[in-house]
């Protein structure tokens, strides 16, 4: 049976970090909206020039396009064992459209990580976050830096910011998680899949502690 993980999180709370991880322990495609709107924007596509109006003020692109953007990613052949979505669902329509599509398969979600971390860790992250543009690893001035400033310690990529990260839309993010994503904890709490993990701890503490979680609901 195919395995799906969907990990939840406000901005900052370090979904995409470990999912680098755990993608790649489980053997699982990482599949990041936010990632894939990146990519969509970087190659001018129609989806990403439409995204871009949204991401910009930092709030959601609309769910039918981010539903059926998902749809044909999850068709693709890596996700033959399974996904590890980071960043959707983000709303109860997301969340229940996912549901129905991987009802078609018979397939299920097996496992709904939370990571929770204070909203002043949060702004905190973001602002010193940079990611490589080459290989889309995630950086931390202070808490996950490279070994040279401003270069990725695996390709040399120059490391970038990213534009939703400028204080203004940072706090509009936060707020719009609260609003519109915050109320499926309890969707997945009610359906016995979430699992809380306290993500103000180090990378390598939260990644353990998310694998332990993960292979505890798949006993
Ligand atoms: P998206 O790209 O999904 O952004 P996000 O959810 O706001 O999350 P982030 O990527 O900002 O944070 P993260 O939790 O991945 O943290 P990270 O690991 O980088 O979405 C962007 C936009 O796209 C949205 O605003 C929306 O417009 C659109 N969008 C995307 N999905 C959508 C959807 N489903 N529906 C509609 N619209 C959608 O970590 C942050 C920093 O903290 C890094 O520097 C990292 O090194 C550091 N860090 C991580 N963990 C730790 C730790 N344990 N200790 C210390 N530092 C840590």
């Amino acid at each position: 049976m195919k395995r799906y993980i969907v990990l939840l999180g406000p901005p900052g709370a370090g979904k995409g970090t470990q999912a680098q991880v755990i993608a790649q322990t489980l053997n699982l495609a990482h599949i990041s909206s936010g990632e894939i709107f990146r990519e969509n924007l970087k190659n001018q596509t129609e989806l990403g020039k439409l995204a871009r109006t949204y991401m910009d003020r930092g709030v959601l692109v609309p769910d039918d396009v981010t539903i059926a953007m998902i749809e044909a990613r999850l068709r693709k052949a890596d996700c033959d064992e399974g996904a590890l979505l980071d960043g959707f669902p983000r709303t109860p329509v997301q969340a229940k459209a996912l549901d129905q599509l991987l009802e078609k398969t018979n397939d299920r979600i097996s496992c709904v990580p939370y990571i929770n971390v204070p909203e002043e860790t949060l702004i905190e992250r973001l602002s010193g976050r940079w990611t490589c543009p080459v290989c889309g690893y995630v950086y931390h001035e202070k808490n996950n830096p490279p070994a040279n400033p401003g270069v990725c310690d695996k390709d040399q990529g120059v490391l970038q910011q990213r534009e939703d990260d400028k204080a203004e839309t940072v706090q509009k993010r936060i707020d719009v998680y609260w609003q519109q994503t915050s109320p499926l904890i309890d969707y997945y709490r009610k359906m016995g899949l979430l699992v809380e993990v306290d993500g103000k701890r180090s990378i390598d503490e939260v990644s353990q502690q998310l694998l332990e979680e993960i292979n505890k609901k798949a006993d």
